[in-house]
C-alpha cells in the first residue's frame, strides 16, 4: 500500500515537472493587439501636449480592412474615451500584409460626431508597429493606427 502510494507520488511528481518544462521551452502564441484614438475631426488623432482639445469620435464602427478593395480582418466601436482595439491572430494575416496593405477604416461618418463635419468619406490610417509584450504564453505584437485622414472613395 505504502509503496503504491510512493509510486503514484513518483508518478505525479515526474508528471509535473515534465509539464513545468514544456511550459518552458513551448512557444508563445503570437497575437496582434491594434489599439488606437479616434477623434471627432477631419484628421481624426490630433493630440497636443499630451491632451486631445478634439472630442473623441464615440461609438463609431472601425473596420481592419487589408487589400484593395479590402476584405474585413477584424471590428470594433470606440468606447466613450474614442479607443478601439482589435485582437488577432496571425494566422488571419501576417505583420507585412498589416503593416503594407491593411488600415483602419472608421466606417460611421463624421457627421455622426459633429453635424458640421463631412457625412461622406471616411476617416482612414495606416498601422504602424508598436512594439511586442509578453505576457504570459502570448507575445503581444502592439500596433497602433498611424495619423488618420478623410478618404473620399468613389
Ligand atoms: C491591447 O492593448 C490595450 C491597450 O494597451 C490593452 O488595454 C489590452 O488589454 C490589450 N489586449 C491584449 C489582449 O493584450
Ligand atoms: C488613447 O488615449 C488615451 C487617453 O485618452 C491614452 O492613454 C492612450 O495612450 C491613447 N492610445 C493611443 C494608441 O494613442
Ligand atoms: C486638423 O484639422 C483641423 C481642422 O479640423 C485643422 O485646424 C488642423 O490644423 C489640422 N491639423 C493637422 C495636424 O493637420
Ligand atoms: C503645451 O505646450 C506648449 C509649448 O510647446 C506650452 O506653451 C503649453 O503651455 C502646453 N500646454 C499644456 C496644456 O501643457
Ligand atoms: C464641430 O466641428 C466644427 C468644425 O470643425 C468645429 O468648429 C466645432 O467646434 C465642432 N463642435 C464640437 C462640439 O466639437
Ligand atoms: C515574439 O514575437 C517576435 C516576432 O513577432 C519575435 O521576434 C520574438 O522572438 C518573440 N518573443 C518570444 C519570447 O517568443
Amino acid at each position: 500500500m505504502a509503496m503504491k502510494s510512493i509510486i503514484l507520488i513518483t508518478v505525479l511528481v515526474v508528471v509535473l515537472v515534465a509539464t513545468q518544462a514544456q511550459a518552458l521551452i513551448a512557444p508563445t502564441i503570437p497575437l496582434f493587439n491594434i489599439t488606437g484614438n479616434v477623434s471627432c475631426s477631419v484628421n481624426g488623432s490630433i493630440v497636443i501636449n499630451g491632451t486631445n482639445p478634439i472630442p473623441p469620435f464615440r461609438n463609431a464602427l472601425v473596420q481592419l480592412l487589408c487589400g484593395d478593395p479590402g476584405i474585413v480582418r477584424g471590428i470594433a466601436i470606440t468606447n466613450r474615451m474614442g479607443t478601439f482595439t482589435i485582437v488577432l491572430s496571425p494566422l488571419i494575416v501576417d505583420l507585412s500584409t498589416l503593416l503594407s496593405s491593411c488600415r483602419i477604416v472608421v466606417v460611421t461618418p463624421l457627421s455622426r460626431c459633429n453635424a458640421t463635419l463631412p457625412s461622406t468619406g471616411n476617416l482612414q490610417a495606416p498601422l504602424r508597429f508598436v512594439g511586442n509584450t509578453i505576457i504570459g504564453l502570448l507575445n503581444i505584437t502592439n500596433l497602433a493606427p498611424g495619423p488618420f485622414q478623410l478618404t473620399i472613395r468613389a
